[in-house]
């Protein structure tokens, strides 16, 4: 009979794996070997960008095989509630929840709380809420034995420096990125949302444990659609991206589960 140690870079991504070895694959014990598309896989999460828990349940149907984390968003936790987690997570996939939380500290404490309790590894909320708001949202974490992965967005990629003037900010977007990144630092969050423009910065800013999620991801060839600051797979992972998401190159393919596999290949060679 093999050895386990001989099968184990064989072994698909596990979801009831340690949360620290799925958000982190630095941390991955020494004696496991893992192939390079499995660590790919570790670090890709495809956004399902759509409007209800059918179109969710599909997605998830065809691109299980493929892929372990999956991101819901506003337009979709709207819509279909806590409930769209639920056989998501059952499957012993991941669940990154992007609800960038913005509110008093006690507020978000407590949503933050709700979050942890639904199960989810992943979860944004705003750098500009404060750092009081940062540091509450840290210490309603505090005595779980799996918190989720906090991540602060600093200034969302649709802000130019004119929208930011607008709301009173005089300064340049990299340079309200770096300031937001350097508070949310201080108050203890190791997790970042960033564009690929920004991930350089930010990950010589967090250091090398911390947690760099970039979206905008476009495989070379791949429509462009609204993203403005976009890379592909490979770039943003030479960037310092430990996680990568994609919506619609994915999503939208005719064969989503060949496009994630392609995604994934890139990846792995990028590694
Ligand atoms: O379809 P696409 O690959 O562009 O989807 C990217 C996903 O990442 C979407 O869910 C989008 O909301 C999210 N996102 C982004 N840009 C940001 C932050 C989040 O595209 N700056």
């Amino acid at each position: 009979m093999e050895e386990i140690s001989e099968l184990l870079p064989f072994l698909p991504y596990h979801g009831l794996m340690p949360i620290p070895e799925r958000l982190n694959p630095a941390f991955a014990s020494a004696a496991t070997v893992i192939h390079p598309i499995d660590e790919a896989r570790k670090r890709l999460i495809v956004a399902l960008d759509v409007p209800d828990a059918a179109g969710a349940a599909s997605l998830v149907d065809r691109l299980e095989d493929t892929c372990t984390w999956f991101k819901v968003g506003l337009e979709l936790f709207t819509a279909a509630g806590p409930a769209v987690l639920e056989p998501i997570l059952r499957r012993g996939h991941s669940v990154f929840l992007d609800l960038k939380f913005h509110d008093i500290p006690n507020t978000v404490a407590g949503a933050v709380r709700s979050a942890a309790a639904l199960g989810v590894h992943m979860l944004t909320l705003h750098a500009s809420g404060g750092p009081a708001m940062l540091s509450a949202a840290g210490a309603a974490l505090e005595g779980l034995a799996h918190p989720p992965q906090l991540l602060a967005v600093t200034v969302l990629t649709s802000m130019d420096a004119s929208q930011l003037a607008a709301t009173g900010i005089d300064r340049t977007p990299a340079t309200q990125v770096e300031l937001l990144a350097r508070m949310g630092l201080s108050a203890g969050i190791r997790g970042f949302v960033c564009s690929p423009r920004e991930a350089a910065t930010l990950r010589a800013l967090a250091g090398p444990e911390a947690v760099l999620v970039i979206p905008g991801i476009r495989p070379a060839g791949a429509a462009i659609g609204d993203q403005k600051r976009i890379a592909t797979p490979a770039e943003a992972l030479r960037l310092g991206a430990s996680h990568l998401v994609v919506g619609r190159p994915i999503t939208q393919a005719p064969d989503a589960a060949a496009a994630a596999e392609s995604i994934l290949r890139e990846m792995a060679e990028a590694l």
